[in-house]
């Protein structure tokens, strides 16, 4: 652990993110509007557009709890996780300078809590992290994400997925990592998302087995014909293109939960067996910790309930001694309990003795009952059981 913390170190020195500052005509997704009104509307609704402390309860009971714990200021730990959630911050790093600063209430003009409460980041991710992406450093070590995996480009320049294409109000370059290597892009911060002890309790891009869709195929929808630009720059009309959704649906949204694994039931003697199939190209649970997925039995007689049962997968973290805590604080975890990528698991349940039928529902929950516990998780959305899949059989 200590020589990992020492190369961390070393690393840190040599690729300290850069802060490039984005003008103020390109800061606020309210400034494309004007030409961009579907696709703003679009990200609205996204969870990229809640990604700043103030529009996630989880989230900003997680960096409380995170300061808590390690006895650091709430604002030192709201830098730390804007490496991914609000890349572009303007300060990277705190320092023990800060702490102290805090400690004697002498932090209200320090250039943190300015950064902090900038205008600039209150929108999350938004338009000028994505498409300010001069460069992603493939060459750096695996556990720099974020804005510490990029650099920006000059205020002004979108990168995007078309070539030669001109636009009145800004620059415009073509990127592979917006086209056909957009998988890239979202690994920026879809990958290696680790605790303060360096535990890494989740990595898409180790997982993931490439198919042919991309993760822009299935969370930002087929492309369909449409405009980029409902400026009118061709001769009066607009331009058609072949565009995606921004609404970037995934845990949060029921429809994408319906089928997303396939179920099979049989019986072997007085065993029933619950194989659970996983299509898509990332393990699931996937993406954050102490996340869950939920196997409801109930056992038939007749048109009577005989029994019911529930089995929790989901991963546990610890702290010293053992104690449950967030991912983000885990010293240790328990194995990973994930359906794997283009894979499959199987449970075995036991046969009620006089059961004539079973019926098998399977759900996922974004928080399991440990950590929403521990952080006192009010909004119903954390509670909420999606409905993935179900299935009957006919017992022997
Ligand atoms: C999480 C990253 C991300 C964010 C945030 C984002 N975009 Fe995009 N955007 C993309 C990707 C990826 C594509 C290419 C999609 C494709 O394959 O067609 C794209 C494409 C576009 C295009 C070209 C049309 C199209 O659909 O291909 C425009 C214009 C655009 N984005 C504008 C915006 C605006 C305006 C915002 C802010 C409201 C925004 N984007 C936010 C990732 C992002
Ligand atoms: C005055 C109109 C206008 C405004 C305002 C505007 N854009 Fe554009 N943008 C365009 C036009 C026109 C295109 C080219 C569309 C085409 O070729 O189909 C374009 C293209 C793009 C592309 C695709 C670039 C490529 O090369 O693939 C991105 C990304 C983009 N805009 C982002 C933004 C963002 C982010 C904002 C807000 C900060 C913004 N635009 C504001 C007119 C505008
Ligand atoms: C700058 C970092 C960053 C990049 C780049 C990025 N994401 Fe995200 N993404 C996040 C964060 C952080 C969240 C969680 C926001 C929240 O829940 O508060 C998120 C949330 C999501 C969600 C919602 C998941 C859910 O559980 O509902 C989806 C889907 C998603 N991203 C897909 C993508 C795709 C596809 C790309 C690439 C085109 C991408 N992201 C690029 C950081 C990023
Ligand atoms: C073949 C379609 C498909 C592809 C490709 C795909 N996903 Fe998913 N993804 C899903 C489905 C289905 C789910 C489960 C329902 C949901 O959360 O949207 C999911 C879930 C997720 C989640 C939430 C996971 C959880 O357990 O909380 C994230 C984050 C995510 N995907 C990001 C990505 C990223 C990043 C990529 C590319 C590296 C990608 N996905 C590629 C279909 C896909
Ligand atoms: C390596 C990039 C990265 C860093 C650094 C990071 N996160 Fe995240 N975080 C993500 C991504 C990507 C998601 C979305 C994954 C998903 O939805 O499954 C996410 C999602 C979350 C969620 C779930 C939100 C929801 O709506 O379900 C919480 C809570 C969270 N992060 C807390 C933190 C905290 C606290 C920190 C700092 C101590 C932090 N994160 C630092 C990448 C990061």
């Amino acid at each position: 652990m200590k020589l990992f913390l020492l190369f961390t170190l070393l690393v840190s020195a040599l690729y300290s993110a850069k802060v490039v500052e984005v003008a103020q005509e390109y800061q606020s997704s309210q400034k494309c509007k004007a030409c961009h009104l579907e696709i703003v509307k679009d990200w609205e609704d996204s969870w990229h557009a809640k990604s700043h402390y103030d529009k996630d309860e989880y989230f900003s009971k997680s960096i409380e709890y995170v300061a808590r714990k390690s006895r650091k200021s709430p604002n030192s730990v709201k830098v730390q996780c804007a490496t991914c959630h609000n890349p572009r911050i303007a300060v990277t790093d705190t320092g023990l300078d800060y702490e102290i600063q805090v400690l004697m209430d002498l932090d209200g003009n320090s250039k943190v809590n300015e950064a902090i409460e900038s205008s600039v980041i209150n929108e999350g991710i938004n338009c000028v992290v994505c498409h300010n992406i001069d460069k992603i450093h493939h060459d750096r070590d695996d556990s720099f994400r974020g804005m510490d995996r990029v650099s920006w480009t000059k205020s002004g320049l979108m990168v995007g997925p078309f070539d030669n294409t001109t636009s009145p109000y800004h620059k415009n370059e073509h990127r592979d990592f917006m086209d056909t290597k957009s998988d890239e892009l979202c690994f920026v911060c879809h990958a290696n998302d680790r605790s303060v002890n360096g535990i890494v309790f989740t990595n898409m891009q180790d997982e993931y087995k490439k198919q042919e869709k991309g993760c822009v195929d299935c969370h930002m929808g087929a492309q369909t014909l449409g405009v980029a630009s409902t400026l009118r720059t061709e001769k009066g009309h607009t331009r058609k293109r072949e565009v995606r959704k921004h609404s970037f649906p995934g845990a949060h949204t029921q429809e994408m939960w319906v089928n997303a694994l396939t179920l099979e039931l049989w019986q072997e003697q007085d065993e029933i067996l619950i194989a659970l199939k996983n299509p898509q190209p990332h393990n699931i649970p996937s993406g954050f910790g102490s996340r869950e997925l939920i196997i409801d039995i109930t056992y038939m007689k007749l048109d009577q309930v005989v029994e019911s049962k529930s089995i929790s997968l989901t991963r546990h973290y610890t702290r010293r001694k053992g104690k449950p805590t967030i991912p983000h604080l885990a010293e240790e975890m328990s194995e990973d309990i994930s359906i794997p990528a283009d894979g499959k698991k199987v449970l075995k349940v036991k046969k009620e003795a006089d059961a004539s039928s079973v019926e098998v529902k399977v759900y996922y929950r974004l928080v399991n009952e440990e950590v929403h516990s521990i952080l006192d998780l009010k909004e119903a959305i954390w509670s909420k059981k999606f409905f993935v899949n179900s299935k009957s059989l006919n017992l022997k």
